[in-house]
């Protein structure tokens, strides 16, 4: 959606075929903070009325270990912060933008399939209530996810793919009490990583490290809230409202990377080239990042026919992909209970958490990270 708007921009034309339903999209919980670059594209493509209003800008965060604080100042050590404001928000006012702006948006597409993109004409083909459609165009950008249609339909032997799938998963809740703390807090316990994290001054989004095999009819919300207070240490703890939960969801960790972002006509944007652990919140920002370096070639490409930026694409957008994937492995790796791990590796954690809290450079380095690395 964020290349189609950029594009429109540019008086470049697209059709974007979605399977889901508005509802179901919208609906969907995804992350919540959003990086200094998708707030300045939003405001570029004059989305963010609302955001301005109701975003949250936090200029730091907090990282605790057992229950010992510290805070890294984004606005002191970068000059920018980051704003807090749920991705079902920002999908919510790029509809209404889409709407507004005759946007060709196809909802519940089904069997989408992109064509002959190792040609000069590409094709994509799907049912639309049972109809046979087809798009002729110039190019084709696979933005469907990590299991979408678009990186399965390159050739095994032209992409070069890199996997990590972590032994523990996120247990998350949303509710609809205020949070603990006016920022996020990132947190290392011995039972395992907690996050406070919020929507809204009203709306809390929390959530526990647990084991993958979890069952969500074993965290009834007096036992999530106990374990979320436990970890959160007796200051904090003390500060937490519990409340019923209105969502509550196990999400995989996962680091992956399929280089390159393109075969011939088809680019690969956001999940269907890459994947983060949410630690960081680095998913969508990728996704907006890649949105904005493909436009950006598209356009040069329509303006006078230079294949130039085109080419360059995967490189350039791989370079920021690789440090945003580092910075969220390294915050995973750092802040989460390994199994099998030994008392070696907690000592070194500890280091790692009091290297930070007493360097200067080594916060800067955080923070530059995670308020968003220039677009390069
Ligand atoms: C969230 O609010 O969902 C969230 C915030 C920060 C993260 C991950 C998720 O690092």
């Amino acid at each position: 959606m964020f290349l189609a708007l950029l594009l429109r921009r540019a008086g470049i034309e697209s059709v974007v075929l979605e399977r889901h339903s508005r509802d179901y999209v919208e609906g969907r919980v995804r992350a919540g903070v959003l990086d200094r670059i998708t707030v300045d594209v939003m405001g570029r493509l004059g989305l963010d009325a609302r955001l301005r209003r109701e975003g949250l800008a936090h200029a730091g965060t907090t990282l605790m270990f057992d229950g010992e604080t510290f805070h890294i100042d984004f606005q002191a050590l970068t000059g920018s912060h980051v704003t807090v404001y749920g991705q079902s928000e920002v999908m919510k006012d790029i509809f209404d933008a889409a709407d507004e702006r005759g946007l060709n948006v196809v909802f519940e597409a089904d069997d989408v399939r992109v064509h002959d993109f190792e040609t000069e004409r590409p094709f994509v083909t799907y049912k639309k209530n049972a109809e046979a459609l087809r798009v002729d165009c110039d190019f084709i950008a696979g933005c469907d996810g990590s299991h979408g249609v678009s990186h399965s339909a390159i050739p095994q032997a032209k992409l070069k793919i890199f996997e990590r799938v972590y032994p523990f998963g996120w247990l998350g809740v949303l509710a609809e009490v205020p949070p603990a703390h006016h920022e996020l807090i990132y947190c290392n316990h011995e039972n395992g990583f907690a996050l406070a994290s919020m929507r809204s001054p009203r709306r809390s989004r929390c959530y526990l490290q647990c084991d993958m095999d979890e069952r969500l009819e074993d965290w009834p919300d007096g036992r999530f809230w106990d374990e979320f207070v436990q970890r959160m240490g007796p200051e904090t703890g003390a500060r937490v409202t519990r409340g019923p939960s209105f969502e509550k969801s196990i999400v995989p960790l996962r680091s992956f990377v399929a280089e390159p972002m393109r075969h011939g006509r088809l680019f690969l944007l956001g999940d269907a080239a890459h994947i983060a652990p949410p630690t960081g919140a680095k998913g969508m920002n990728l996704a907006v990042s890649d949105a904005v370096m493909l436009s950006e070639a598209l356009e040069e490409s329509a303006r006078n026919g230079s294949q130039t930026a085109l080419d360059a694409y995967s490189a350039r957008a791989l370079t920021r992909v690789w440090k945003a994937e580092r910075f969220a492995w390294w915050l995973t790796g750092f802040t989460h209970r390994f199994p099998g791990n030994s008392p070696i590796e907690r000592r070194l954690q500890r280091a790692e958490f009091e290297y930070l809290r007493d360097s200067r450079a080594a916060q800067t380095a955080f923070a530059e990270k995670y308020v968003g690395l220039p677009l390069a």
